[in-house]
């Protein structure tokens, strides 16, 4: 009887799992709880858990120096955000930083949202050294003219289309610690070059997706947000499994920006379908000289109407390249199609694929035509 204390283990597992689901606070209520397991994270807990990045890269305003001259005996190690400094309003160029305990005077409720955020939590676990601006104005910038007067545009650095501050001065403050990595390629990119700012993908002010800090829950639903006519391809018959879950737009583009159009990961597109499909890379000792220059002359990369993402039904893909010389010359009449007159079984279903089955090469001695 081995099956019983698996299925009691199954039984424990799924009743958890419900539990958890019953017991999950929504969205709203997760932003503003603390972690459900056990005692509310000091800063001291969330300054330890911070990754460890070199966040130097700042300019502009100095944050308040924090060395050990000005606190001696502090031996703890310094964390990333502790680095943080405020960028330069260029529409506000005189403003000095006043405190995030300013901002949230009359921004309370953008404070309860964001205290949860890993920026805001993160500078704040890390003011200690940076000072008490690094919560809001390592981003917004320096605030003084903007609290004397709110309503002047682009009184502080904003990131929305809405908002005075062009597209590529906000990109500037996330790229002063983000510069390099997947993003080596972010000038010049086709998102970059449509006036594209890093929060039409990236929300930082509030916990929205689980991880990547996005605008909306998934890597997929942002892409969606503006590529709707390629999200809906992945609806069709034969897709990526992407819907599914298994996949999503990143796996082949990086929305950063890259040196191959459009947007791919890798050099050629063949190259990016091959960090998956290791099979087809081959090499054969026949290769099928369609496969061997582009997948994308039968395959569409995101979803077809046709079995297996084919861009055309078989025998019409074949045939718009091939005709039938050397041919048994009786195939592909049409009195030998479905339809005809007296249909020809050979043709019929996997039609040119019934007999020449290894279409991708093969290492057949005698699969010369993709028999075998
Ligand atoms: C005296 C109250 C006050 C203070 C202090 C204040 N704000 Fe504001 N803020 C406002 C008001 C009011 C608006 C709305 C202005 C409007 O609708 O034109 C606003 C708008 C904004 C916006 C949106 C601007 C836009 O163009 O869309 C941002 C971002 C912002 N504040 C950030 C901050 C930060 C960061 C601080 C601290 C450095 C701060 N605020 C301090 C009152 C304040
Ligand atoms: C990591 C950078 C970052 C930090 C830190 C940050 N913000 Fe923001 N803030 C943003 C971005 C990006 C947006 C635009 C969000 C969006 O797309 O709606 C924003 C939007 C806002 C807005 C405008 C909201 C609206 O609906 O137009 C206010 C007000 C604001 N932030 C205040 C604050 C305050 C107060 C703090 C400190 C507690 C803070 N921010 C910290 C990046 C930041
Ligand atoms: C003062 C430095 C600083 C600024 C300014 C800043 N960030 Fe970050 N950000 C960090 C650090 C530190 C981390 C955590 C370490 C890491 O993942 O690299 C981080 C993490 C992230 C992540 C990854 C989160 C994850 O789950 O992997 C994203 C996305 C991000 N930031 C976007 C932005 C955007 C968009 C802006 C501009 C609105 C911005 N950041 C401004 C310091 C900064
Ligand atoms: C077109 C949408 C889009 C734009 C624009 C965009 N991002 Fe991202 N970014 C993403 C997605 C999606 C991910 C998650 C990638 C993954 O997990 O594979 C990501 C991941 C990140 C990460 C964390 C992972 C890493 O690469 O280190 C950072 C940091 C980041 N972006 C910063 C930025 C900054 C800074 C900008 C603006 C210069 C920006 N992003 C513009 C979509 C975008
Ligand atoms: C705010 C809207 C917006 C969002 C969100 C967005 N894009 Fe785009 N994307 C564009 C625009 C605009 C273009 C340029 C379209 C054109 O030239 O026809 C573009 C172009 C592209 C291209 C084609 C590049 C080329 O060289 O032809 C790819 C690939 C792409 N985006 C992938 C993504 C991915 C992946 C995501 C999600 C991580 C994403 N986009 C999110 C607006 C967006
Ligand atoms: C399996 C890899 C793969 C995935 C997953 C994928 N793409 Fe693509 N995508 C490609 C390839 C390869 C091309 C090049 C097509 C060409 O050259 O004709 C492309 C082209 C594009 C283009 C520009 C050309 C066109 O067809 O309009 C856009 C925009 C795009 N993809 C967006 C997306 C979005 C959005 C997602 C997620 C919903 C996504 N892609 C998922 C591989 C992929
Ligand atoms: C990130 C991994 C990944 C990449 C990159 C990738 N694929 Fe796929 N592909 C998959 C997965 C997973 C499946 C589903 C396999 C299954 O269901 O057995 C799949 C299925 C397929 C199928 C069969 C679909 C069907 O209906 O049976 C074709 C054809 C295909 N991929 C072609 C391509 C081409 C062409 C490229 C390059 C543009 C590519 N793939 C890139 C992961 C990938
Ligand atoms: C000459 C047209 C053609 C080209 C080019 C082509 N394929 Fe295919 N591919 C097919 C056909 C036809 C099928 C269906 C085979 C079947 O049903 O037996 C298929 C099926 C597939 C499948 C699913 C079944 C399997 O064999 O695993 C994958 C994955 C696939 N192709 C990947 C690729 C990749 C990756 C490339 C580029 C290296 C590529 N294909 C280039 C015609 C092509
Ligand atoms: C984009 C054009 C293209 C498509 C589509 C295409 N092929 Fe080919 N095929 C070629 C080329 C080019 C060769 C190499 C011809 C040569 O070497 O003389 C070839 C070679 C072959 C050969 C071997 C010919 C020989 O003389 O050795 C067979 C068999 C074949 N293809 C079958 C198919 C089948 C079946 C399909 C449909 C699933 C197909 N091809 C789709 C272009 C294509
Ligand atoms: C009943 C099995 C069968 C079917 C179905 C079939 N073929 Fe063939 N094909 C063969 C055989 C056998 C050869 C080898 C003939 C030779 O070596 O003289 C061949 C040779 C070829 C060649 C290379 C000879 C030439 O004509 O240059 C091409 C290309 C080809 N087939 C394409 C196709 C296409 C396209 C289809 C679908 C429209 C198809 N075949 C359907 C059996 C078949």
């Amino acid at each position: 009887m081995r099956v019983f204390p698996l299925s009691l283990a199954a039984c424990v597992l799924m009743a958890a799992t419900l539990a958890a689901v019953v017991a999950w606070p929504g969205q709203a209520g997760a932003q503003q709880a603390a972690p459900a397991s056990s005692a509310p994270l000091t800063q001291q807990d969330i300054a330890r858990m911070l990754p460890a990045t070199d966040m130097g890269a700042g300019h502009g305003h100095g944050m308040a120096t924090y060395t050990a001259a000005t606190h001696p005996g502090d031996t703890s190690t310094a964390t990333s955000f502790d680095a943080a400094s405020i960028p330069t309003n260029p529409l506000m160029p005189k403003a000095d930083p006043i405190g995030s305990k300013t901002c949230i005077a009359c921004h309370t409720q953008e404070n309860i949202q964001a205290s949860h955020s890993l920026h805001v939590a993160s500078f704040r676990a890390g003011s200690e050294r940076s000072g008490p601006q690094a919560a809001c104005e390592t981003c917004h910038g320096p605030g003084s003219e903007h609290a004397k007067n709110p309503t002047a545009p682009g009184s502080i650095i904003a990131f929305t289309h809405d908002s005075k501050t062009p597209p590529a001065e906000q990109a500037k403050v996330c790229l002063g610690c983000h510069a390099g990595g997947a993003r080596q390629h972010w000038t010049g990119s086709i998102h970059e070059l449509r006036d594209l700012s890093c929060t039409d993908c990236h929300n930082p002010m509030a916990r929205v997706s689980p991880e990547g800090v996005l605008a909306k829950p998934s890597i997929n639903e942002v892409c969606a947000g503006c590529h709707q006519d390629i999200r809906a391809k992945f609806n069709r018959r034969s897709h990526m499994p992407l819907p599914e879950g298994q996949l999503a737009c990143t796996d082949c583009h990086n929305p950063h920006g890259t040196i191959t159009k459009p947007l791919l990961k890798t050099d050629t597109v063949n190259e990016t379908c091959y960090t998956c499909h290791a099979e087809k890379r081959g090499p054969f000792l026949f290769e099928h000289a369609p496969v061997r220059q582009n997948c994308l002359n039968c395959h569409d990369p995101h979803g077809s109407n046709q079995q297996t993402l084919l861009v055309a039904p078989i025998p019409m893909l074949c045939q718009q390249c091939h005709t039938m010389t050397r041919h048994p010359n009786d195939l592909q009449t049409a009195a030998g199609m479905g339809t005809g007159a007296s249909p020809d079984e050979r043709v019929m279903g996997r039609a040119c694929l019934s007999c020449h089955t290894n279409i991708h090469g093969s290492n057949n001695p005698s699969g010369s035509k993709f028999h075998k």
